[in-house]
């Protein structure tokens, strides 16, 4: 792919990226008639938590989706869909913070404490910011094999975010479900392809042992 078709690309995807917060904010001013509906911070704060973590399971399709259809350059889009999980997630916060709780601290805190679907939600989010803080090229130059050791952490992000969502849910438990199936779908197909790359790192030390002991 030519430099100026993947920067059309990236420019296309980001665009894409900010569609759900272009129609929440459509709705959240009541532009041409839309609305957020009788309860718009609760409305806010579900759709910003639900994008936040469809972006996340959409960041750890890339590398699926790239030994399957062997379209290597689809890595370049991991980081951007990367930072807009961490986006949408921020945002989800800052409305149960801010317009929910109004930012009394007191409340807050109890909540972390005394909920456990909102004690999971703010683990999930203080692990995402080492991993938004560290996104730069230049961090990842700086940190070299800790940084993608470090990165590895947004695999119990993304169960404890499913957990969240589970948690949470007062009575269909089916939506919670169906994200759970496509987690572990996604982190099944990651450990077997952490199973193939053992096995033949396994048989090429094998083969080099065989050749240095045959005379
Ligand atoms: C990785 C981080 C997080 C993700 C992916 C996430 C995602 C979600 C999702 C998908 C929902 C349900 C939306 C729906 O039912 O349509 C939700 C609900 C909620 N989340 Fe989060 N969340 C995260 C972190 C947090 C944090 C840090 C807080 C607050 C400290 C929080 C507070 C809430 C609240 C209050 C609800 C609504 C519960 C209700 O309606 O009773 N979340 N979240």
């Amino acid at each position: 792919m030519s430099p100026k078709t993947l920067r059309a690309m990236k420019v296309a995807v980001f665009i894409l990226c900010l569609l759900p917060l272009g129609k929440l904010a459509l709705e959240a001013f009541g532009v041409a008639g839309m609305s957020l509906g009788a309860n718009p911070v609760e409305e806010l704060l579900h759709r910003c938590g639900k994008w936040g973590l469809n972006f996340l399971l959409i960041t750890l399709a890339i590398t699926p989706l790239r030994r399957l259809s062997g379209w290597n350059a689809a890595i370049r889009f991991r980081r951007m869909l990367g930072l807009f999980a961490f986006f949408y997630i921020l945002l989800h916060f800052l409305v149960y913070a801010g317009l929910d709780q109004r930012f009394a601290m007191q409340y807050i805190v109890e909540d972390i404490v005394e909920r456990p679907y909102i004690t999971l939600g703010i683990i999930a989010l203080v692990l995402l910011l080492p991993l938004a803080i560290t996104s730069t090229n230049g961090m990842m130059r700086r940190l070299g094999r800790r940084w993608q050791k470090l990165h590895r952490l947004v695999y119990p992000i993304a169960i404890l975010a499913v957990w969240h969502f589970y948690w949470q849910v007062k009575q269909d438990i089916l939506e919670p479900l169906i994200y759970a199936g496509i987690l572990a779908l996604l982190l099944g197909v990651r450990y077997f392809y952490h199973l193939q790359r053992k096995r033949k790192q396994h048989a090429l030390t094998m083969d080099k042992k065989l050749r240095s002991e045959t005379p």
